[in-house]
């Protein structure tokens, strides 16, 4: 089901994005990586078994955006699938927090999954069908403490994903969040560079691969959202339904950063 489909993915070079185009080469896709850094995204290709491309990429630069979807269509014709995958974070008190760090948060993990999306979408329209995952976070649904600018750029990836499905349900075009807890990639030597977190999180951990291995299904099923592990999805449905007693239950599970 997914062979010969062309995947665009942003934040490639590392962690769960580098795994799933591991995992969709293995079943036939074209996984197209993108990343900032061209010696990263170049060892993160060759890791590949099966064709596949890969174009240096900064979303936060629409000038950037534009010219390697240009691209990937002149070589490929088509983008079947778009994972907005780029991302990062930085957990701290928000009295501590910079706006700097707030600002970047939000171009890159919000504003670029948005600027590529608007890149990609009038070929997908075109075509007549795509399919769009964005991996959103646990912290786009339930907002935990020492991460106020990284909860509010994953619920704005939510609120964008959302809306946007309701947009295109009658185009043919499938539109995802994945919203993960924690997983063990590169994310945390930015977002917790003490390792207090992790340390705290552990049992909560989650390997990527397994993570790449839910959303290779999730583009098989084309899945509208994608929430785990399990015992966080619970949190997260708990928190919709009852917010103030979800608060009371979860502070001390996830007040952990
Ligand atoms: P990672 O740090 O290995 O991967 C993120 C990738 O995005 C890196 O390759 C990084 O260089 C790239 N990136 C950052 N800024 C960029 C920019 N301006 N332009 C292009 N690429 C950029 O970490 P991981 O865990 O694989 O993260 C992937 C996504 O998953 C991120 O959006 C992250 O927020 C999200 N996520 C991660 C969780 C975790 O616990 N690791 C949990 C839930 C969501």
């Amino acid at each position: 089901m997914l062979k010969g489909k062309i995947v665009l993915i942003s934040g490639a070079s590392s962690g769960i994005g580098a795994i799933t185009a591991k995992r969709l080469a293995e079943r036939g896709a074209v996984p197209v990586l993108t990343g900032r850094n061209a010696e990263k995204l170049r060892a993160a290709a060759e890791a590949i078994a099966g064709p596949c491309g890969y174009y240096p990429m900064d979303v936060t630069r629409m000038e950037d955006v534009s010219r390697t979807v240009e691209a990937a269509i002149d070589s490929y014709g088509r983008i079947d699938i778009l994972l907005n995958n780029a991302g990062f974070g930085l957990f701290e008190p928000f009295a501590d927090a910079s706006i700097e760090s707030f600002v970047t948060m939000m171009d890159t993990n919000y504003m670029g999954t948005v600027r590529l999306t608007k890149a990609v979408l009038p070929y997908m329209l075109k075509q007549g069908g795509g399919h769009i995952v964005n991996v959103a976070s646990m912290a786009g649904k339930l907002a935990t403490p020492k991460s106020t600018a990284y909860s509010a750029s994953k619920h704005a990836v939510l609120g964008f994903t959302n809306a946007l499905r309701m947009e295109l349900k009658d185009s043919g075009i499938t539109v995802t969040s994945v919203n993960p807890g924690p997983i063990r990639t590169p994310f945390f030597d930015q977002a917790d560079p003490n390792g207090t977190y992790v340390k705290n999180v552990n049992w909560l951990m989650m390997e990527p691969e397994y993570v790449a291995g839910a959303i290779v299904r999730a583009m098989e099923r084309r899945a509208e959202e994608v929430n785990l592990p399990r015992v966080a999805a619970a949190g997260m449905r708990l928190y919709q339904l009852l917010p103030r007693t979800a608060d009371r239950l979860l502070r001390g599970m996830f007040n952990r950063k």
